[in-house]
Formats: C-alpha cells, structure tokens, sequence
C-alpha cells in the first residue's frame, strides 16, 4: 500500500436480506484528499459510511485505515484510530451550549471523563482545563469560538452544522466522514461551510463525503466516487464525472452535470 493511503475498501458489500446495499465497491483515499461519494437516493451512499465507521458490519470485503484493518472494529474505537463522523441528520445536542457539544467530541482523547464523579480532584481539574482549551480551538478551527456559551438549539441551523463539525473535529481524526454536510444549508450557510472545509483540509484534515449539491461537490471534490444501485459505476475528477456517459444517464437522467 502506497505511504500516503489513509483509508483502502476493498471490494466491500453490505446485504440487508435481499438487498444488496453495497456491492464490491472498491476505492481508496489519499492522506489529505476531498473525495465525494455521490448517486441517486438509495444509491448505498450512507450504508457504505455506516460500514466504513462501523455502525454496521459488512457481509464481505476489507476495508483498511492507516495499514491497520478495521472490518468488527467498533465507531468510539475508529475515533481512537482517527475516523469520525457527522450523520444526513444533524445530530446536536440543543439543550446544551456549543461548548459543551464540542466536549462531547473530547472523550476519547481523555484519561478521565469530563464528567466523572473525582471532578474536583487536582488531576481531573487539569485534564478539565484542558478539554476545554481544545474545545475552544476546535470552535476557532470552524470560526464559532464566539458562540461558546450559546444553547446549540438557538442556533440557525447552518451554525448548528458547524457545531457538529467542531464535535467531530475535537476527537483529533485524520478523516471525517460527513453525510449530506450542505442539506438544508443557504447558499451563505453552504459557502461557509466549504470556506471551513477547505481551510481544515490545508491544516492536513482529509475528508470523505456524501453530497446531493453538485455545486459543492464539483467546486471541492479532488475525486468523486459514483454509486448506483450500491455498484460503484465511476471514480474520477469533477471534469471527468461531469462528463462521463454512465453518470449523467444514472444521476442526472440526460441532463448535464455543469
Ligand atoms: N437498515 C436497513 N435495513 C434494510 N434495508 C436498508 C437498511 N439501510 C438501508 N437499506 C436499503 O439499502 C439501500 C441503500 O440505502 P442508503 O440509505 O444507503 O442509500 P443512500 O444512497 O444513502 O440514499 P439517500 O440519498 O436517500 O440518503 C436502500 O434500498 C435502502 O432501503
Ligand atoms: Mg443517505
């Protein structure tokens, strides 16, 4: 395997009874890499994440993350490894502020639980200190840091996806998994979505990601994967994609990509 290969699949299938999900897809993602998985609804899309970050086992293949294989491993012990992920539905905590959203994300890089009973101990108060810087540095990386102290669900709902970003963030991946990370964004939401994508990608993060929005997928993807039928039809670059026949048929019916 090449050194800068951070996540290898091979030949992955996920079955659900009769239903074949996922059908020997095979791709890889390079160290650093914007790769999109795209296709029409029911394509396999989030099946082959929930295979991928362990939410589900799949009926045959390997899938292979930093050299080491990671097919029965478990989500909390993948963050340990360095794959997290968001979900197609946001996933934040609103009675709590943003902070305390982004602290949940910590716990696998602490000794202690923040919220452990020995709070007041010396040792766990360091640790707590700590949580919290990073938490902060997190919230900076995603440019809320402003928006700390704020209850999650008072937030517009762009804001909120970027609270789900920082979380991810904070248990220190190399690769994010992110499910529809535009649905439901405003064009303003979405742009600064991408800006914090781009700018966490040039500080070395790699991101593997599901997306309907076509603008967004061309404008960011380095390589776009296509499913259909849970087959992998196509892989290539945004030009290649847009113009590759087997795509536009399955994705787009007979319109064009751009
Ligand atoms: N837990 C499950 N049990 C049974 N069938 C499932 C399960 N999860 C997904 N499927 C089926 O697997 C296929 C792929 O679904 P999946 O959710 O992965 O598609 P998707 O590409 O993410 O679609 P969308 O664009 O709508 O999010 C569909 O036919 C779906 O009904
Ligand atoms: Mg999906």
């Amino acid at each position: 395997m090449k050194e800068n290969v951070l996540l290898q699949v091979h030949q992955l299938s996920k079955s659900f009874g009769g239903v074949h999900a996922i059908q020997g897809v095979s791709f890889h993602v390079h160290a650093r890499e914007i790769v999109a998985v795209i296709g029409p609804n029911g394509a396999g899309k989030t099946t082959l994440f929930n295979v991928i970050t362990g939410i589900l086992r799949p009926t045959s293949g390997s899938i292979v993350f930093k050299g080491v294989s990671v097919v029965g491993k478990k989500p909390f012990q993948l963050a340990q490894l360095g794959m997290t992920r968001t979900f197609q539905n946001l996933q934040v905590f609103g009675n709590m502020t943003v902070i305390e959203n982004v602290m949940v994300g910590l716990h696998t890089r602490l000794k202690t639980g923040i919220f452990s009973a020995g709070f007041r101990l010396p040792r766990v108060s360091k640790e707590e200190k700590q949580a919290l810087e990073q938490a902060f540095a997190c919230l900076r990386q995603v440019g809320i840091e402003h928006l700390a102290f704020e209850k999650a669900d008072i937030l517009p709902y762009g804001m909120q996806r970027l609270v789900e970003l920082a979380r991810a963030a904070a248990s220190n991946p190399s690769l994010i998994l992110l499910d529809e990370p535009m649905a439901g964004l405003n064009p303003q939401e979405s742009n600064k979505l991408v800006e914090v994508l781009l700018e966490m990608r040039s500080n070395g993060m790699t991101f593997l990601f599901v997306e309907h929005d076509m603008e967004t997928v061309m404008s960011i993807a380095d390589r776009i994967i296509v499913l259909d039928y849970g087959k992998k039809i196509a892989e290539g670059s945004p030009e290649e994609i847009a113009q590759h026949p087997d795509v536009i048929k399955a994705y787009l019916g007979e319109e064009e990509v751009i």
